[in-house]
């Protein structure tokens, strides 16, 4: 035993394409995190094969886990409970560390807890941010999601806004690919947008009639489509860190001015961004910048635990934890789990 009140979660996190395991201790202090990043075998399919992802699951996770006790330098007894995403994400892949995590409490005798991945994304902005408390908006951008949200208290949200179409990272997938710069997107439209003009090209900024916080970016991907094949046509070259500068700017001012105006007209001073498009620099920027204006404090987690990681998840089933969630040992894969559903 740790030899007094801490609670430590051993977190697993399998969703998509990162093995990661993590300790979290008393949901705010991050022990260990480690990462198994797929990345480099997918780029050479140009996207995320699930059942490539599902089978280096199963090939890396005992090694990950035991990484990430040996970093924090615990051992199975001392581990309060087990935290595992148990959904949304390819089922595949999420089944591997459902598995995992049921055999290790089962075997070590210890509480499981299922945790919600948009949930663990949430929960990032906690680890560095020891006065971040709940409520408070947060804006929730990854690959598979957008979701504007009211974090009420740990675990509880109201979502205020959610995309019709595209997540925001799935357009900068898409885009990406569509001038060229390849898997995974988002971080390499960033880079090139640097050195790029993001008033070259005025794309369109979608509104969705009647939900004012919800968002659109499949017009826009389109929009880039179109420009792409009208400049060819034209036979003219194309400038790539404009286009991604311009296409950039448009997905983060959607985002910003969205959820800015929320947290006001909600009437919270706190705004929160969470999940891998969160790293984007241009939105930091961008948040900082209407943030400042509008008199909010703005909290994002650094890039390490704005992507896919498990010291999010363990920070998540820590909250869920001291609520009294506990899951069964028929625990399942949930590959379309909703926000706000057990
Ligand atoms: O949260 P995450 O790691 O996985 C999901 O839960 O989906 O998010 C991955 C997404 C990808 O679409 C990736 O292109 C995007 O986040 N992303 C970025 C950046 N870094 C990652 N998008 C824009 N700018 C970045 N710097
Ligand atoms: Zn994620």
């Amino acid at each position: 035993m740790n030899g007094n009140e801490d609670v430590l979660i051993l977190a697993i996190e399998s969703s998509c394409d990162e093995t990661a395991a993590a300790v979290v201790r008393n949901g705010r202090e991050v022990l260990s995190n480690v990462i198994s990043s797929q990345i480099a075998l997918h780029t050479l399919y140009g996207g995320v094969v699930p059942e490539i992802a599902s089978r280096k699951h199963i090939e890396k996770i005992n090694q990950v886990i035991e990484e990430a006790l040996a970093e924090a330098k615990v051992g199975l007894s001392d581990i309060t409970a087990i935290g595992v995403t148990y959904g949304p994400g390819l089922v595949g892949a999420l089944l591997v560390g459902v598995a995992e995590a049921k055999a290790i409490a089962y075997a070590a005798g210890k509480p499981l807890v299922g945790v919600h991945h948009i949930e663990g994304h949430v929960s990032a902005n906690f680890i560095e941010h020891p006065d971040l408390e709940p409520p408070f908006v947060c804006l929730i951008v990854s690959g598979g999601h957008t979701h504007l949200v009211v974090v009420k208290d740990y675990g509880k949200f109201e979502i205020i806004g959610r995309t019709r179409d595209d997540a925001a990272g799935e357009a900068f997938d898409k885009v990406a690919r569509a001038i060229g710069l390849g898997y995974p997107g988002g971080p390499k439209v960033d880079r090139a947008a640097k050195e790029g003009n993001k008033h070259a090209v005025e794309f369109p900024r979608a509104k969705v009639e009647g939900a004012p916080y919800d968002f659109s970016f499949s017009g826009l991907k389109s929009s880039v489509l179109n420009y792409i094949n009208h400049e060819k046509m034209l036979g003219k070259e194309i400038c790539v860190p404009d286009l991604a500068a311009s296409f950039q700017n448009a997905v983060v001012e959607s985002l910003v001015s969205r959820a800015v105006a929320a947290a006001q007209e909600y009437g919270y001073d706190k705004l929160a961004i969470a999940g891998g498009v969160a790293s984007n620099t241009a939105l930091r920027e961008g948040m900082r910048e209407a943030c400042e204006k509008a008199g909010l404090k703005l909290y994002y987690p650094s890039p390490i635990y704005c992507t896919d990681n498990a010291a999010m998840i363990g920070v998540a089933a820590y909250y869920e934890y001291q609520n009294g969630t506990r899951a069964g040992w028929d625990l399942n894969a949930v590959p379309n789990l909703r926000l706000g559903e057990r």
